[in-house]
């Protein structure tokens, strides 16, 4: 078990210095006596494990703080109460946040990664050393949701969950639209801006909205739901020429992650993370740059919906700093919201069974006969039109005599849809692969 050093302390052991360690090094400092007055104790900062010691460093670290690069001097110092984890990734973070919360210590950490993929035994040991681990900064950075959905809601039975959990892509698609972008054009100047990684596969891919998704269902539904059953679709196929279209029909697309509970024919849920078409008037539609959003249903208190920075050194700090002064404060673990900590298995509504309206543009020659095909196809598998257009200005130069035709359909279940694209590919019509997205249907 950590000794307390004394009461009036928390002593801390901080896992990474990257932009969120530096953030949280500095909001220690710049905070420091509201923390003390809102918990009673002094937040100490004594070791910092880094990948390399010898780097030089922006962020101003007190004199009495020692680097390691060595995770026992974290997690075996008696003296430490709890550790921060922001070093990301699965492999030492595992190891260090087992080997903290089985010494005794308390955890806070930002990886939704981790607690996504590999949380489940992270939780059950949290319980059995009756530790704290808490995780506010893994979702949606400064928007206090987690606490929230443990908490403030608590009283709820949450009905549906849906959100731009990621800023690097919220950011991407906000250029291609204000901009007219093509989809690098748009990675590029996050990239240059340091919105967006080196590798930003995790972020485009919508892997990383998707691992943020899993915990705010395990939250919001008190159930398990395995990560690799999320369905991902990520933004790097987008075309400028959607992104126009949708505009111009009175929707802006954003990479939305979603969670429903459908109660027919039995309670289930249904989750992934797909480029959707918003109507302009949701307040979803109108998140731009590199800000989340998190819009709930709840069965009492309604629909509300939460706004704000996803990333960043002080907006994710914040949240990482009120996990630690839950800490400083003794509270009781409520890691996972629910009395019993070890959730069950999420009911997940079968493959091909959820429902959305469609957006469907394809390529293909402007002659007669074409539409009333295409039309068959859908209306085969009991498919129905709400909107058709066919934009002849918008041919592109290298295939004029082909235009893109779009078809927005009212809500039809992912089968119906698969099979009708099937139906249509058998055709030979279209010119270039056809695009299908989702509508979102407020
Ligand atoms: N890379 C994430 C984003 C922030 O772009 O939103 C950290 O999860």
């Amino acid at each position: 078990m950590a000794q307390h050093t004394s009461s009036s302390q928390l002593v801390i052991g901080l896992a990474g210095l990257g932009t969120v360690g530096s953030g949280l090094v500095n909001l220690l400092h710049m905070n420091k006596e509201l923390i003390a007055q809102r918990t009673g104790r002094n937040i100490i900062l004594k070791t910092v494990l880094v990948h390399n010691i010898n780097k030089p460093r922006s962020v101003q670290l007190p004199a009495s703080v020692k680097l390691t690069q060595d995770i026992h001097e974290l997690t075996d110092d008696p003296e430490i109460d709890a550790i921060v984890e922001v070093i990301g990734g699965l492999t030492t973070a595992k190891d260090l946040i087992a080997q903290a919360l089985d010494k005794g210590k308390d955890v806070v950490t930002a990886n939704k990664a981790l607690l996504a993929e590999a949380g489940l035994p992270l939780f059950e040991l949290a319980h059995k050393r009756q530790r704290i681990l808490r995780y506010e900064a893994s979702v949606a950075g400064a928007i206090p949701i987690v606490q929230t959905l443990k908490e403030s809601l608590a009283s709820n039975k949450i009905k549906a969950l849906l959100g731009i959990l990621n800023g690097t892509s919220n950011y991407i698609l906000s250029e291609m639209t204000a901009k007219n972008l093509d989809f690098a054009t748009a990675l590029k100047a996050a990239q240059d801006l340091g919105f967006a990684e080196a590798d930003p596969s995790l972020d485009i891919d919508g892997f990383d909205a998707a691992h943020k998704l899993c915990l705010l269902i395990r939250l919001a539904f008190g159930v398990q739901y395995p990560f690799n059953a999320i369905q991902v679709q990520g933004i790097r196929d987008l075309q400028a020429l959607d992104i126009r279209l949708a505009s111009e029909l009175g929707y802006h697309i954003k990479l939305i992650g979603q969670v429903q509970e459908i109660n027919e024919p039995t309670p289930s849920l249904t989750a992934g993370v797909f480029p959707t078409l918003v109507p302009l008037d949701c307040l979803l539609a109108r998140v731009e740059g590199s800000f989340n959003a998190i819009q709930l249903h709840a069965n009492a208190a309604g629909t509300l919906f939460f706004h704000g920075r996803g990333a960043g050194d002080l907006p994710t700090a914040s949240s990482v700093l009120a996990d630690l002064m839950a800490v400083a404060r003794k509270e009781t673990p409520n890691n996972t919201g629910y009395f019993q900590d070890l959730l069950p298995k999420a009911t997940i509504l079968p493959q091909g069974a959820a429902t959305s309206c469609y957006y469907v543009r394809l390529m293909v020659q402007d002659c007669p006969g074409i539409l009333r095909d295409i039309a068959g196809c859908m209306a085969e598998e009991g498919i129905s039109m709400r909107q058709v257009i066919q934009r002849v200005d918008a041919m592109p130069v290298k295939a004029p005599s082909h235009v893109p035709l779009v078809l927005m359909t009212h809500e039809t279940s992912e089968q119906a849809m698969q099979k009708a694209l099937e139906h249509i590919q058998a055709l030979k019509l279209p010119h270039e692969p056809i695009v299908t997205l989702r509508v979102f249907n407020s």
